[in-house]
């Protein structure tokens, strides 16, 4: 328990002290896309700002890019951790969960370990969750990983999605500190409206498929968004978040060095930041390199400019995410002094050039 100034005892906050980040090493660029799709590179740049992606290899899952990301956040030796959060849409199975497969192959059976479904919101919803375990003592130290594989959900021949989804992972680790330092993640703002869960959905998989007979279409079987409602929810819900969180700590927007938002679409991140008042530049983007990567995305963009030392102990932060559900969430914290993440891959980025494989054959479906 932390003293606060009127001498009584505020709960411990979750203190950021390990980042890292992973992709899978096979890279899509947009020239591959245009190959087998109705597209072009300059639609897709012009559009989202994508100018490739990277996809898991068959047989890869999303459990192998969260312990991978997840082994590079503990390298620092921030000590024992009681708890694994994953954050994930695209799950190993739908039971049981993954985090405790992750768990267990970082060597850390027994942590409490459950997952986190909010979309793209899931890595914001699992910070709040995981400053409730440390606030709560049920934990001193919480990993929190954010990991998706679209490309086992994407329909390889819808092009309106194929373009915009990758792969990836980015870890966390949070231990128990005070309020007031460098690191520590709150004032936060989460919120939901399921009236529109309809406008991103994988139909089939869940109970509600599974209790009707026959079997599921390939439509049903695959990732399905209606683009332009979701830019347009995207938009609004995300600057009224970051308002909301902004409001409740007191900060004025200048306050803010790095809006960090979820990597959905460089348009979207441009007019979220447009519609704050915020100078483009203060806007942390790394879409153009992997894609939207779901509840990856933050941590992948926070790994990605902490690697080129673009945050420095001491900035501001807003991170801000939407996603379906629909889910939003924002935090606030302030740079704490960090190791350098790793590199974000092992191997130089691999050319997709593999005519046989499943992502190109347009075969893949969920399970
Ligand atoms: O992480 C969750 C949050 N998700 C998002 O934030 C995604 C939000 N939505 C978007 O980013 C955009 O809506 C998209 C990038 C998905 C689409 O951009 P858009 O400007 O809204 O395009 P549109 O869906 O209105 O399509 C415009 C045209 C259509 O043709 P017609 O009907 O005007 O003849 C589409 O068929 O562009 C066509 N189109 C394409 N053309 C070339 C759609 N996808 C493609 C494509 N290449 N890949």
């Amino acid at each position: 328990m932390s003293p606060t100034a009127a001498g009584s005892y505020a709960p411990p906050a979750a203190v950021l002290c390990g980042l890292a980040g992973w992709v899978p090493s096979r890279v899509v660029t947009n020239e591959h896309l245009a190959r087998r799709l109705d597209t072009d590179d300059a639609w897709i740049r012009t559009r989202t700002g994508i100018r490739r992606r990277h996809v898991v290899d068959p047989g890869q899952s999303t459990s192998d890019l969260a312990v991978e990301a997840g082994r590079r956040a503990l390298a620092a030796g921030t000590g024992r951790v009681d708890a694994v959060v994953v954050a994930t849409t695209t799950p190993d199975h739908s039971c049981p969960a993954t985090a405790p497969a992750v768990a267990a192959r970082l060597g850390l059976t027994g942590a409490a370990a459950f997952d986190i479904s909010a979309v793209c919101t899931g890595f914001v919803y699992g910070l709040a969750s995981a400053a409730g375990l440390i606030a709560a003592g049920v934990a001193e130290r919480v990993l929190l990983i954010g990991a998706d594989t679209y490309s086992t959900i994407v329909d390889p021949l819808d092009r309106a999605n194929a373009i915009i989804f990758g792969d990836g992972a980015g870890a966390v680790v949070l231990r128990a500190g005070h309020p007031d330092e460098p690191g520590a993640v709150g004032h936060f703002d989460l919120g939901s409206d399921g009236a529109h869960e309809d406008l991103i959905t994988v139909a089939a998989g869940g109970s509600r498929q599974r209790s009707r007979p026959g079997e599921p279409s390939r439509q049903d079987r695959h990732f399905a968004m209606r683009g332009k409602e979701v830019y347009r929810h995207a938009v609004t819900r995300m600057a009224a978040s970051a308002c909301a969180a902004l409001s409740r700590a007191g900060w004025k927007i200048d306050d803010v060095d790095h809006f960090v938002p979820h990597q959905a679409n460089l348009r979207i991140l441009h007019s979220v930041a447009d519609d704050l008042g915020l100078p483009r530049a203060r806007c942390v983007t790394h879409v153009e390199s992997v894609g939207n990567t779901g509840a990856a995305s933050i941590p992948l963009a926070l790994a990605d400019a902490a690697a080129r030392q673009a945050l420095r102990p001491g900035d501001r932060l807003l991170l801000t995410a939407f996603g379906g559900g629909l889910t939003w969430g924002s935090c606030l914290l302030t740079w704490p002094t960090l190791p350098a993440p790793a590199r974000l891959y092992d191997q130089p980025p691999h050319p997709y050039d593999e005519p046989a494989h499943p992502y190109d054959q347009g075969e893949r479906t969920t399970s």
